[in-house]
């Protein structure tokens, strides 16, 4: 595709003060997008991988921003969407719009997909993980990679739980964000009674003292199985705990007192989802 074909919607940033660049503001600031994102129904793809992996998916761009080095590599894109608009600029402008250096090349403001539905996505899936109060955007990038990775059919997320949408989240998962399904949760622990209704029998990894180890566990063909991963420093929860079936702990040597929590849960979902 010429760069003739699309040109005429090529927007130097230096030129102008269009407000669609607002999706782009203050992208290092982690709480205040989260919030921001979510409220105007949008996430930001950064790195053209990422980029066509969200379109190849579905999901629809609001804009592009990148360096104008960069625009080649998302001619397909750029075809796709004929009225899409296309940011570029120099470094330094994009450095000082977004508040960090863009150095994966582009960036896309994304419209927000509709979340699943719980009950579709629990009568669908034998082994779940489910996400309680993660509070690093790396670690739930690399909880969604190995649940991607290892079999697990879904992750249901605690409303407290950072935005698996969050563009360092998707760059830890691998894009695995953007297609393993997951759901946010809108009461927790209540909505655990849902996925009992469906079925599941409810594990937590805990470091409790009347927890069973992880490798005595023999799950029965098709048996359903939730797999609750807590808070990088509390734990899971307290009155999580009094819900759930049992408690399952991996045995730590050498007086390690726990593993991260992303390294946990990829144990635990190699040992339950084979
Ligand atoms: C870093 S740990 C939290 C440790 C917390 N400071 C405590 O001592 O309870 C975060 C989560 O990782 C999982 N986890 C880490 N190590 C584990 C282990 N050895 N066995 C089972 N789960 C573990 C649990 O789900 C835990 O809630």
């Amino acid at each position: 595709m010429p760069e003739s074909d699309y040109a005429h919607r090529v927007h130097d940033i230096s030129e102008l003060s269009d407000p669609r660049l607002d999706d782009y503001l203050r992208l290092s600031e982690a709480a205040l997008r989260m919030r921001s994102d979510i409220e105007n129904g949008i996430y930001i793809a950064e790195s053209t991988m990422v980029v066509q992996r969200a379109i190849s998916m579905g999901h629809v761009p609001r804009s592009f921003l990148l360096a104008r080095k960069y625009l080649p590599q998302l001619e397909a894109e750029f075809a796709r969407f004929p009225e899409v608009p296309i940011f570029v600029g120099e470094d330094a402008q994009l450095q000082a719009l977004t508040g960090f250096h863009l150095h994966r090349g582009a960036l896309a403001a994304m419209e927000r997909p509709a979340g699943l539905d719980l009950d579709t996505v629990l009568e669908n899936s034998i082994r779940i993980a489910i996400l309680e109060d993660i509070a690093d955007h790396s670690n739930l990038g690399a909880l969604l990679r190995s649940a991607a990775g290892l079999g697990v059919d879904a992750v249901l997320i605690t409303p407290q739980c950072v935005d698996p949408l969050y563009r360092r989240s998707v760059r830890v998962s691998m894009g695995t964000a953007l297609t393993i399904d997951w759901v946010r949760l809108e009461s927790w622990p209540g909505d655990l009674q849902r996925v009992r209704e469906h079925g599941f029998r409810i594990l937590a990894l805990e470091l409790t003292e009347n927890a069973t180890e992880l490798g005595a566990l023999q799950p029965q063909p098709g048996e359903k199985i939730a797999m609750i991963l807590g808070n990088e420093g509390r734990g899971v929860r307290a009155e999580t705990l009094t819900m759930v079936d049992e408690c399952v702990i991996i045995p730590m040597a050498r007086e390690v007192a726990s593993l991260n929590v992303a390294a946990a849960s990829a144990v635990a979902f190699w040992q339950l989802c084979r």
